[in-house]
């Protein structure tokens, strides 16, 4: 499965948004939080002619996985048509994590067994867990830990119940700090993960990445260029990640749709270990939102949005995009 994810000129499309996000997502166009919206825009997206041509797998939330079209079929069904593999996002959100510096830990491990295996009965193949770590605000030993002990329990869980995990520890870019400073929380980060990953048996060739780039925060003014992220990223992932590991699947994290992209075609300028590649929400959605505005006479030029940036980070993937 994993393998499949990660094939030559593919990567993820995450439209795992919560209810909560996506209505953010849906308000920032003018529209309602309702059901009845959400389903008209993942429709909107499962339903893209030729999508899978660029995107071998799906973030689902469990709304969707259970969701089905204005014309009946299951969304699961509309996505395997076009050749695209369903996840699901099975975390079950952020919380404050007492005793630590205002910081997050993510919850969803009570019940995660049974409803890994519901989830694998309705389609899905695959599972995302986002938990956070954020730099000015520690990051503390104790928000670490916590942090890659949670993802290290999901991710044996998933392999234990037939879904191929992706460990999300998403380093926040909020702050003003330099890329040396996210470099050095990220190699603790991964550090910690991968020792609990292997203190819990997981499978390393099993499961998919899917790490911030290491970048300056967001309000640093001392900015970088694509070859100094990708530069930055690669020495990281080689200092930590396993070649046994067969894909990294970034996330965009609040970059430009384009600056995901060249910063994405900068990591596969020469050969990984690992298939590079993009696993964005933001990044590949933004200009969809702004051309569909929720009109239904805009659906089909949102899909062509939405392939637009498909293809470029498709040709990233190669290291063959030019803006
Ligand atoms: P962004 O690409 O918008 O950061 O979202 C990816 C994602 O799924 C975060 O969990």
């Amino acid at each position: 499965m994993q393998n499949s994810i990660a094939s030559k000129g593919k990567g993820i499309l995450a439209m795992d948004e919560s209810n909560a996000t996506c209505g953010k997502r849906l308000e920032s166009i003018g529209l309602e939080n309702t059901e009845a919206n959400r389903q008209a825009y993942r429709q909107l997206l499962v339903t893209t002619p030729g999508l899978g041509d660029y995107i071998s797998g799906a973030i689902l939330f469990e709304e969707t996985l259970y969701q089905s079209t204005t014309d009946g079929r299951t969304m699961v069904d509309c996505l395997n048509a076009n050749g695209i593999i369903p996840g699901i996002k099975v975390d079950k959100g952020l919380v404050p994590l007492t005793g630590s510096n205002n910081e997050s830990w993510c919850q969803g491990l009570d019940g995660l067994a049974s409803r890994t295996a519901a989830y694998y009965k309705q389609g899905a193949r695959f599972a995302k867990w986002r938990t956070v770590v954020s730099i000015p605000n520690g990051p503390s030993e104790l928000a670490v830990t916590e942090a890659a002990w949670g993802l290290a329990r999901y991710a044996s869980i998933c392999q234990d119940n037939g879904l191929a995990p992706i460990v999300e520890p998403e380093i926040l870019l909020d702050g003003d700090h330099g890329i040396d400073r996210t470099l050095e929380v990220a190699s603790k980060v991964w550090s910690k993960v991968f020792y609990f990953l292997a203190e819990n048996n997981v499978l390393f060739e099993g499961i998919l990445l899917k790490p911030s780039m290491v970048t300056p925060g967001a309000e640093c003014k001392e900015r970088a260029t694509p070859e100094q992220v990708a530069q930055y990223t690669l020495n990281m992932l080689k200092r930590r990640v396993p070649p046994a590991v067969p894909g990294i699947m970034f996330l965009s994290g609040g970059q430009s749709e384009v600056e995901a992209t060249l910063n994405l075609n900068a990591m596969n300028q020469s050969p990984n270990p690992w298939h590079v590649s993009f696993s964005y929400a933001r990044a590949l959605q933004n200009s969809v939102l702004k051309t569909w505005k929720g009109q239904p006479e805009n659906v089909e030029a949102a899909q062509r949005a939405l392939l637009v940036r498909a293809k470029a980070n498709s040709l990233a993937q190669l290291g063959k995009y030019s803006a």
